[in-house]
């Protein structure tokens, strides 16, 4: 049975498959809305959310199904020593997928080893976050019309930002892919990353510090959060925070075409004059995260389409 722990255990055309039924619930969304019947979504969060979680849950009652869950580590018998894996063993007499975020990095693949059924990673700490990167890829492939033949720029917390390693790992299979890294040199994206995937899949990339220099040549800015749960010292989070501001002065000499994605939250790194900016796509990507996450229920639980 499939569970989705990394964006690499989805192919290419699995990957593709899944945009093409998200395209098709945008478009037909009455065809979806007993798909899953009786099924039921457990979403267990053991770190705080509010577009992974609810969009999850959106999505399965969207499809006809039910949703069971936690949204906190406090409220569930983990706070009293339950390990990740009786959760799981323990969660799968109860529902029929399991949606789980963790701070721990692993957590959702040991409950995947455990649970007898699908489980997907709803982020693990500062290490993936695949269901965000389907909503990413969704939401370029809307955007532009394609994925492939583009410039894009990270810029931000790429050392913790694991919405940035998931989407950097998918990136690295489409062709013509130009990455910018922008960020503090405390913030660079790990230098595991840039080994294993960019150097080993040829992906031109270049790192720099200088915002405002690259911008010009970016098809696609993916802005990012300094994420201040993973640093070990508040001094440095708050030297860093501001560092990366996108205002409308900064888009000057951008792109008419450029699209501004964010995962969200946003704290200050976009400025809201921007919302209203054509180019703003992080609205419409947060909508596309429910639309790709009914199409992998579906596709998990293998309903007939
Ligand atoms: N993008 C994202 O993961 O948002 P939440 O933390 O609100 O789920």
């Amino acid at each position: 049975m499939k569970s989705l722990i990394n964006i690499t255990d989805l192919s290419v055309e699995e990957i593709e498959e899944l945009i093409n039924i998200a395209n098709d619930i945008i478009a037909n969304p009455d065809k979806y809305r007993e798909k899953c019947r009786y099924k039921k979504l457990a979403t267990l969060f053991f770190e705080p959310s509010t577009r992974t979680r609810l969009s999850f849950e959106a999505a399965m009652l969207d499809l006809g199904g039910s949703v069971l869950g936690f949204s906190e580590a406090q409220s569930s018998s983990s706070a009293k020593g339950e390990s990740v894996a009786d959760t799981a063993k323990t969660i799968s007499c109860y529902a029929d997928i399991i949606a789980m975020r963790h701070p721990k990095e692993g957590a959702p693949l040991v409950a995947k080893m455990n649970a007898t059924i699908p489980v997907i990673n709803a982020g693990d700490g500062g290490h993936n976050h695949p269901t965000q990167t389907l909503t990413d890829l969704l939401t370029i492939s809307r955007e532009k019309g394609r994925l492939e033949n583009f410039s894009i720029g990270f810029c931000g917390d790429l050392k913790f930002g694991r919405t940035v390693h998931s989407l950097i790992h998918a990136l690295s299979r489409y062709d013509n892919i130009k990455i910018y890294l922008i960020s503090p040199e405390e913030l660079k994206l790990p230098s595991y990353v840039k080994s294993d995937v960019l150097e080993r899949n040829g992906i031109e990339y270049i790192q720099t510090t200088d915002f405002e220099e690259t911008i010009p040549n970016l098809d696609i800015l993916y802005m990012t959060r300094v994420q201040r749960e993973r640093f070990f010292n508040e001094e440095d989070y708050l030297r860093l925070k501001d560092r990366y501001i996108l205002t409308p002065e900064k888009l000057e000499h951008a792109k008419e075409d450029l699209t501004i994605m964010h995962p969200l939250p946003r704290v200050n790194e976009i400025s809201t004059a921007i919302d209203e900016d054509p180019r703003a796509a992080y609205f419409r990507q947060v909508l596309n995260g429910k639309f790709i996450r009914m199409a992998l229920i579906l596709k998990l639980l293998e309903v007939e389409i």
